[in-house]
């Protein structure tokens, strides 16, 4: 049916012969053009009867003028619009008398000589021109306005090109996009599980997915070779800046392969996307294993961007007369420390706070050895000699004006200390030089760690992982020692992605199961159609997974996972727009034959969030 003109002029779009022009792409080549916009009102300046106006649309910001003489009509019609009012205007592109070198489009304008009123608006609960004023918890109630700033917008932008050229990479690459299925069964990652109740099957539960890892190697026992998919994964664990409760990887796996040739592929990707985002990267990436990134960062993810590397002094100090050194050493316990150039003039106040740093990480404290004035300064005065507090300062590289911070005590939590240190030192002394980025592969990860409040083995990756062939004797004698062939991709600190060469032998992965306390009858109840897949040809195997989410903030420079996420869930897991989780009504749980304990839900609505 052909359109009609009613009298309401927002029904009545007349069909302009013109193709619409972006906002954003105005420039100097346009002068003298005739275009078409249909944008938002950003912004609206009335200059006693000349009218300005900031269009925006999804490409950018373009000034519009009207003049009351030139195009009464027009004028009149734009007169009443305001911020967020949607238009459609028709004018000349031409040069503007004072350019504006901030705006993409500051050299032209574009006078009006046409308007239309496609939609007015309230005036919007949070500015898009400046939302500075207001509060996350309100622009994550009003997300569909808030998502209109530009530079929201921009991270949207760049989400949709990482994951194209992603695609377009992997695909090139030989690999195929595979969907794995949402409604499944646990698949042990770490966290808790999001569960669905079953309505056919009263009592059962689907679980969504932590990960497609299960179905990934089932995948390579099906002879796909090479599978990649862009999937959502689901994890109920604890929110923080860099995590949510449901999040995107790029889930990768391959067949007949091994560490080397996962490096590379990733790295080859990386080339590809960081550029995107105006970022030039340098391959291959340095790589460490995890026993080294440990003593030498304090971290399994270790911000390479800065130095502040940390060094080994157990033999020297403890060697010396000071008991809290000695007893260290004694005990089996390691003493560290790392330098902070420039640092020697720092206050009680500031010492004191990085002790409490460092007792919040388990250890004691932690002791400066400063340098200034020629002198070579331990905090506990009388404790080391003239000789010791030389050799350490030595040890340390300590210049003068320079601070060294020491810790002593049982290794994992000493290195743990000193790394927590080591971030806050650099924050502190401003030590990561703007623009910089620095990738890393960590690797050898331990296979199991021991969990202290379940007395068990937990993976340390995921049960899947394989152990290191060099330590299969280790196995059975000392499990904790065994590493594994599991790596993580770490970029400024935070870690993009992880996997592993995994398991394809029956065998061997009833021993690991076995070794993390899960019994034969639990194993076959909970992975029995893993372990049998198993049994009929599984090639070797092994993949990686990224957090496109955590990849995309980090190449955006953004200071949230959140603000690479359309529609986030707060630190309490909830959406502030939908109000989810929400509750169901009585006869929905009678469906599913559940039933509330205390009778009535929560109310999760009450819960406040922040960072
Ligand atoms: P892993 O658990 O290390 O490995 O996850 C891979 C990557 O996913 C991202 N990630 C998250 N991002 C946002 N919010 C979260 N809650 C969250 N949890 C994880 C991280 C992480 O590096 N199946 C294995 C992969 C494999 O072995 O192939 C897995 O899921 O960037």
């Amino acid at each position: 049916m052909a359109n009609q003109a009613t009298s309401d002029p927002s029904n009545s779009i007349p069909a302009s012969a013109m193709p619409r022009q972006g906002a954003g792409t105005l420039r100097t080549e346009h002068i003298g053009q005739n275009v078409l916009l249909r944008a938002w009102v950003h912004r609206r300046r009335d200059l006693g009867g000349l009218l300005f106006l900031d269009l925006r649309d999804r490409s950018g910001l373009a000034q519009a003028v009207v003049y009351p003489d030139e195009q009464p009509e027009a004028h009149q019609t734009l007169e009443a619009v305001r911020s967020e009012w949607v238009v459609e205007l028709e004018g000349e592109v031409v040069a503007r008398e004072k350019p504006n070198a901030q705006m993409d489009t500051g050299a032209v304008e574009v006078k009006v000589h046409r308007a239309l009123i496609l939609a007015q608006s309230d005036t919007p609960p949070i500015g898009v021109g400046d939302a500075t004023g207001a509060s996350e918890e309100l622009r994550l109630r009003y997300r569909y306005l808030d998502l209109r700033r530009p530079e929201l917008q921009q991270n949207f932008l760049l989400r949709d090109q990482v994951s194209l050229a992603a695609r377009q990479y992997l695909h090139a690459e030989g690999f195929l996009d595979l969907e794995t299925p949402i409604l499944t069964r646990s698949t042990p990652e770490g966290a808790r599980d999001y569960l669905v109740p079953s309505r056919v099957h009263r009592g059962r539960f689907y679980a969504l997915p932590q990960s497609p890892q299960i179905f990934k190697q089932l995948l390579m026992v099906s002879g796909f070779e090479r599978y990649y998919q862009i999937t959502r994964c689901f994890r109920d664990e604890d929110l923080r800046a860099d995590r949510q409760p449901e999040f995107t990887q790029v889930d990768i796996e391959l067949s007949f392969v091994e560490e080397e040739e996962i490096y590379h592929l990733i790295e080859g990707l990386f080339e590809r996307l960081f550029p995107l985002a105006g970022i030039e990267i340098e391959t291959p990436f340095p790589r460490l294993t995890y026993a080294e990134a440990m003593a030498r960062y304090g971290s399994d993810r270790p911000d390479l961007r800065f130095d502040l590397e940390i060094v080994e002094l157990t033999d020297l100090l403890g060697a010396t007369g000071f008991r809290g050194f000695q007893a260290a050493k004694e005990g089996g316990g390691v003493i560290r420390g790392f330098r902070v150039p420039g640092a020697a003039a720092a206050s009680r106040k500031q010492v004191d706070g990085w002790a409490e740093v460092a007792r919040q990480h388990g250890a004691a404290g932690v002791l400066t050895l400063r340098r200034r004035d020629g002198e070579i300064q331990f905090q506990v005065k009388t404790a080391l000699n003239d000789a010791e507090r030389q050799a350490a300062a030595e040890a340390l590289g300590l210049e003068e004006g320079d601070l060294a911070l020491i810790a002593a005590g049982p290794e994992a939590i000493t290195a743990r200390s000193l790394g927590a240190l080591r971030l806050q030192l650099a924050a502190q002394y401003d030590l990561i030089p703007e623009g910089r980025h620095a990738f890393l592969w960590v690797n050898e990860f331990p296979l199991v760690e021991w969990d202290e409040d379940a007395q068990r083995y937990t993976a340390l990756h995921h049960p899947f992982t394989s152990p290191d062939p060099r330590d299969l004797e280790l196995l059975a004698s000392d499990p904790s020692k065994v590493r594994s062939r599991a790596y993580d991709v770490v970029m400024d600190g935070i870690e993009l992605g992880g996997g592993s060469i995994r398991i394809h032998r029956n065998d061997m992965q009833q021993q690991v199961f076995s070794l993390l306390g899960i019994e034969p009858q639990e194993a076959e109840s909970r992975f029995g159609f893993l372990l049998e897949a198993l049994k009929y040809g599984a090639p070797p195997h092994g993949g990686i997974a990224l957090g496109l989410d955590r990849l995309v903030m980090l190449m955006a420079g953004a200071p949230s996972i959140r603000d690479v996420i359309l529609f986030p869930k707060t630190t309490s897991a909830t959406c502030l727009l939908t109000s989810a989780p929400s509750g169901v009504d009585a006869a929905q749980l009678r469906e599913l034959g559940l039933e509330l304990r205390h009778g009535q839900a929560d109310d999760g609505d009450s819960q406040k969030d922040g960072d």
